[in-house]
């Protein structure tokens, strides 16, 4: 089943980038010319997505104002004759199919996805962090829209942190299936001591998830750091389905980490 919809949850506070994310969200923070978060609407839009949902709050309005038009700027670039500059500004504006929905409290990233449940419906669809910024020639949650499609599992992104790491992450338990394709049998978020860490296999940046898992989230009770944490509901559908790992190809940018 082709995967249309995405949800960019984009609310957190940020506060491990502070200062820099006090007044510029972490998901606006730019890798050379770009915010992150355009980064991530591209990756989506390249990977066939169709519709997407930012997870927002009301203090990060410059997101929705990114993907805006801007009709002064584009008018003086026109008059300049800046026509590369003005495609460059209409290009942002005409992505993709942006759509927001602000989270009223900062409940967790599982809190984020669950309110974008009548926006997905019935049907499986993609999550990208908003603060995960992965480059790859291969989109990479095409890569697990793809895994998706040939094991009619949930699917997660994921790879090996530095042991010191593990702490501040997932740790997962896998069985390799084949090339950077994983079975994942067990989950915990934030291990909290060294016999607790299943591996150091992480869940970064990306998953693809079914339906189910918002059933899950709505009867699944707050976890680590007193937020309601997707890795719990993770675990829930990995015991009553299985889920699929992929070391996806491409290279991790985390924003939200000096
Ligand atoms: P993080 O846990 O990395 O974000 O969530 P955070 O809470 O902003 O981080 P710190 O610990 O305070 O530095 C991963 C993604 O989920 C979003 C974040 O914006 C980030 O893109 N998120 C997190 C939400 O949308 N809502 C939340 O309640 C929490």
């Amino acid at each position: 089943m082709k995967i249309k919809k995405a949800i960019i949850p984009a609310a957190g506070l940020g506060t491990r980038v502070l200062p820099a994310s006090k007044s510029v969200p972490k998901e606006m923070l730019p890798l050379v010319d770009k915010p992150a978060i355009q980064y991530i609407v591209e990756e989506a839009v390249n990977a066939g997505i169709e519709e997407i949902l930012v997870i927002t709050n009301r203090d990060k309005t410059v997101m929705e104002d990114h993907f805006d038009r801007s009709p002064e700027l584009e008018q003086k670039l026109a008059e300049a004759g800046k026509l590369d500059k003005l495609q460059i500004v209409l290009d942002v504006a005409n992505m993709a199919n942006i759509m927001y929905m602000r989270q009223k409290e900062t409940k967790g990233l599982g809190h984020a996805v669950l309110i974008a449940k009548a926006f997905v419906g019935n049907e499986p669809f993609a999550v990208l962090y908003g603060d995960d910024v992965i480059i790859g020639e291969k989109p990479a949650i095409g890569q697990l829209c793809d895994a998706y499609d040939k094991f009619g599992l949930g699917v997660a992104g994921i790879k090996q942190v530095p042991e010191g790491d593990i702490y501040k992450y997932s740790s997962l338990a896998v069985e390799p299936l084949q090339d950077r394709t994983f079975k994942i049998t067990n989950m915990i978020e934030k291990p909290q001591t060294p016999q607790e860490v299943l591996s150091l296999y992480s869940i970064l940046g990306r998953c693809v998830l079914p339906p189910e898992i918002f059933d899950i989230l709505e009867e699944t009770p707050i976890g680590a750091g007193g937020e309601l944490q997707l890795t719990d509901a993770m675990r829930t559908l990995t015991q009553r389905r299985g889920m699929v790992g992929v070391d996806y190809e491409g290279k991790r940018y985390d924003m939200g980490s000096k």
